[in-house]
């Protein structure tokens, strides 16, 4: 195991030993290979330069209480990048070959796995680009998938649960009703990437986007789904311009084994005035728990026109789907749904 310091990783980058990676040219996939050279080559007229196409996944892998591997849930980010893919017209590698080559880059930067102690782990980023030459506005006919890895902490380094503060900024939307807010292209954040700086200079942890067409109704932060408890009850917004969260999807699994009721719905953000627990949730996040949200008419304003507040400590009851969550992924609790890939290394 490397010698580092893995109690003060947070949520950035630090190089590993090796990316995997596979070119789709001729109407077909290469083989898989391993690179220890990040800097790849690549045509200055590829469509991921000029025309965005990119789609990319996140997933973990996590040394358990046992000393084994658990990959989480590798098939849901494999059919999710398949159906990114397919909104981009970019030729997509199988399930098999996602899980496959997400399997290898564990195995080859094994030695990147933090110890089952801290909360770090590693994290993969998939990530699959148009790479022909062209000038044309249309899809790329040929494609790179690599596989990155970096081990990494929480948000708030070694610390869980750690509580942020969200801003709404109502001049800012993320997707249209009928856009592209549903998958997992690298266009969505490009378009994000200014109003989180607005936020991120403001002190606050998260940007929360409203939907665009009422701008009343709750749809996701820039980073991650929104979820909130309100008594026994998981609460999360039904939106076609929200991603489909592998983490979310997970919660409500566990909430519903918990005995709580879910209600997946459109969520006004009136409704923040009568509930109990807000938090953020998605696999870099994992669950953050946002303590006030700040509406502002405008993001720039310095003041908001209304202020949500909640509780200053994470809530009870998202502590308990923290651990429930935590706990499979890690190997301290049964596997009862199915989610875990054990990787041999
Ligand atoms: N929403 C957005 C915009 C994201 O970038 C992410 C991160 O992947 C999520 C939600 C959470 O998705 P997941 O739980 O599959 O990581
Ligand atoms: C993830 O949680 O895996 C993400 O992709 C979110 C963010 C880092 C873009």
């Amino acid at each position: 195991m490397k010698n580092i310091d893995w109690g003060k990783l947070s949520f950035s980058y630090t190089k590993t030993d090796y990316i995997v990676y596979s070119t789709f040219k001729d109407g077909k996939w290469g083989p898989a290979q391993l690179t220890s050279d990040f800097n790849i080559a690549l045509s200055a007229y590829a469509g991921v330069l000029h025309y965005g196409s990119s789609c990319f996944e996140g997933l973990k892998a996590f040394r358990g209480v046992d000393g084994k591997v658990r990959l989480f849930r590798p098939e849901e980010n494999a059919k999710r990048m398949v159906r990114s893919a397919k909104f981009l017209d970019l030729p997509a590698p199988s399930i098999e070959q996602f899980v496959e080559m997400c399997v290898m880059a564990v195995k080859a930067n094994s030695e990147y796995i933090p110890p089952y102690e801290t909360m770090a782990s590693l994290y993969l980023r998939p990530l699959l680009i148009g790479s022909n030459p062209q000038l044309g506005i249309r899809s790329s006919s040929e494609s790179t998938f690599l596989v990155m890895a970096s081990p990494v902490g929480t948000y708030s380094g070694d610390k869980i649960l750690v509580p942020g503060t969200a801003v709404v900024g109502r001049n800012y939307d993320r997707a249209a009703p009928n856009g592209s807010g549903s998958y997992k292209i690298g266009a969505n954040y490009a378009q994000s990437l200014h109003p989180y700086n607005i936020a991120h200079n403001q002190g606050y942890r998260e940007l929360l986007f409203l939907d665009a067409k009422t701008n009343s109704l709750i749809e996701e932060f820039g980073s991650s789904n929104f979820f909130a408890i309100k008594g026994n009850t998981y609460i999360t917004p039904d939106s076609h311009s929200v991603l489909p969260s592998i983490t979310n999807a997970s919660l409500r699994t566990v909430a519903a084994d918990l005995g709580m009721k879910v209600e997946m719905r459109p969520v006004p953000l009136i409704e923040l005035a009568e509930v109990d627990e807000v938090n953020s949730c998605g696999t870099a996040v994992v669950i953050t728990p946002i303590c006030r949200i700040d509406d502002k008419i405008r993001l720039e304003d310095e003041q908001p026109s209304h202020v949500y507040k909640f509780t200053d400590e994470c809530g009870e009851k998202s502590r308990k789907l923290y651990d429930q969550i935590i706990g499979i992924q890690k190997g301290l609790l049964d596997d009862r749904f199915g989610w875990i890939l054990n990787v041999d290394c």
